[in-house]
């Protein structure tokens, strides 16, 4: 087996690798590492959670090192790009921790906060910018950043970043990029339709294939339960009692829905947050961070943390709704069993389902495992809305008040009461009333209206 110190790597990078923790190089990093210190372009695939970003970062932090010239202001000497911010800020730390004692200078750059501090850091030089493609176009747009002395250019999460969701801004901020760089594209799935776009952008490249893309982890131990819409909540509160989850990710389809897991668990007393693309950065940074750090153990997300995203601890990854991308699976699932460890996805199918669970088992090759799951009826699903009695619109156009619901137990004998019951008239008073004796002798008013009107 490979060790670290044969791929040529600087005294202070193998330091940082091993007080990382690592002991020998993934299969991905023991392929790539030689291939980019040589300075090649590269496509990388290998699975969920096997170390792409070291394979991509070390090499790297070593060409960077080597410089022997000063910074120049907003023209970084290397772009990373990625899909997400959480995902950028990830990387941001791993190269924290890679590129210890090398006295480079990276930065994070991505929307929802203050441009100021991004603007800053890019005006007193950089070495390694890591952005999201919206705010970075944004700010070269503002001559705030500009790419010109690239010298190595990365698509983390490659196949997202070139798909149509960024496409757009991908298309405008290649051109800036100097023709003569270095290029390394890395996914763990890589759609064939991709595959022809992204080798549009590399030069004579080289291609690490450690498994076929889109392998799901062996170690994931993968799972359907056929469930109907309505039976979801009970389904998810049942695993998060009865199976032994450290961290549980919850994916579902839309952020109102994950909204609304939220609030059902809170109400079982079950601490987790949310995290999509309608909440604040600070409430997106600190679900993370309260997850990550365990004070909460399950975090409801929508895809925006299905890639890339790091956590130790994730045990279990629930598919509340299938992804509509089968390629999402691969990714969403891949938040657990990391780093050699074990885990388990389990993901619910409903009725309308049916076509995205096949196009998953037909990228991944796989059939899973299948369960069924019949729920009770349970109040607390039923009422997301706020209950309003029943009320018999017949009976109300008629005045009467609807009968009351019965509450009889299963079984036994309901008598129903009588359905409008009406008090016996009583018997009408002469006296009173507006025909009464003493008005017989007061003018009528409408009367002598009418007549003044016709006078005149
Ligand atoms: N050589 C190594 N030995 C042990 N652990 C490692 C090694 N390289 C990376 N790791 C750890 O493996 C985990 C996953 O790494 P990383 O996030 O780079 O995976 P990835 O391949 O990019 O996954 P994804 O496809 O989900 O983005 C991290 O916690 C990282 O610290
Ligand atoms: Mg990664």
């Amino acid at each position: 087996m490979q060790k670290f110190s044969d791929l040529q790597l600087k005294e202070q990078i193998l330091k940082n690798v091993l007080n990382a923790g690592y002991e020998t190089p993934t299969p991905i990093q023991a392929q790539s590492i030689p291939i980019l210190l040589e300075g090649g372009d590269l496509l990388g695939i290998a699975q969920t959670g096997t170390g792409k970003t070291a394979a991509f970062t070390l090499p790297m932090l070593q060409h960077l090192s080597d410089r022997q010239f000063s910074l120049m202001s907003c023209e970084p000497r290397a772009l990373i790009l990625a899909p997400t911010r959480e995902l950028a800020s990830q990387i941001k730390e791993q190269l924290d921790k890679y590129g210890q004692g090398l006295k480079l200078k990276y930065a994070v750059i991505f929307g929802g906060v203050g441009q100021a501090s991004q603007v800053a850091a890019l005006r007193n030089g950089l070495d390694i910018v890591v952005a999201t493609p919206g705010r970075l176009l944004d700010l070269m747009n503002q001559g705030h950043c500009r790419l010109n002395r690239v010298e190595i250019f990365v698509l983390d999460e490659a196949d997202r970043m070139l798909d149509m969701g960024f496409i757009n801004d991908i298309r405008k901020i290649i051109p800036k990029l100097p023709a003569k760089k270095q290029t390394l594209l890395f996914s763990a799935t890589m759609p064939p339709e991709i595959a022809t776009l992204a080798a549009k952008l590399l030069h004579n490249p080289k291609k690490v294939e450690v498994t076929p893309p889109a392998t799901t982890v062996e170690r994931i131990n993968q799972r359907v339960i056929f469930v109907s819409k309505a039976h979801k909540y009970q389904l998810l509160r049942k695993i998060l009692k009865e199976e032994s989850t450290e961290l549980t990710l919850v994916f579902t389809r839309t952020k109102h829905g994950a909204n609304k897991i939220v609030d059902y668990l809170n109400m079982h007393q079950i601490g987790c947050a949310a995290i999509h693309g309608n909440k604040s950065q600070s409430a997106r940074e600190k679900a993370l961070e309260d997850f990550k750090s365990g004070k909460i153990k399950v975090l409801i997300a929508t895809d925006i943390a299905a890639r890339g995203i790091d956590v130790q601890g994730v045990s279990h990854v629930v598919n509340y709704d299938l992804p509509v991308e089968a390629e999402s699976y691969v990714h969403r699932i891949g938040r657990t069993a990391r780093a050699g460890k074990d885990g388990s996805a389990i993901s619910f199918c409903d009725d309308s389902e049916n076509d995205a669970l096949h196009r998953i088992e037909k990228l991944i090759k796989l059939k899973l495992p299948r369960e069924n799951f019949i729920g009770v009826p349970e109040a607390s699903v039923q009422s997301s809305r706020p209950d309003r009695p029943y009320r018999d619109p017949r009976a109300q156009q008629r005045g009467g008040r609807p009968a009351p619901r019965s509450e009889a137990q299963p079984g036994e004998k309901v008598i129903h009461p009588p359905r409008y019951e009406h008090a016996p008239k009583a018997p009408r008073d002469p006296n009173q009333g507006p025909n009464k004796p003493d008005d017989k002798n007061k003018p009528k008013v409408g009367f002598r209206f009418r007549q003044k009107k016709e006078r005149y």
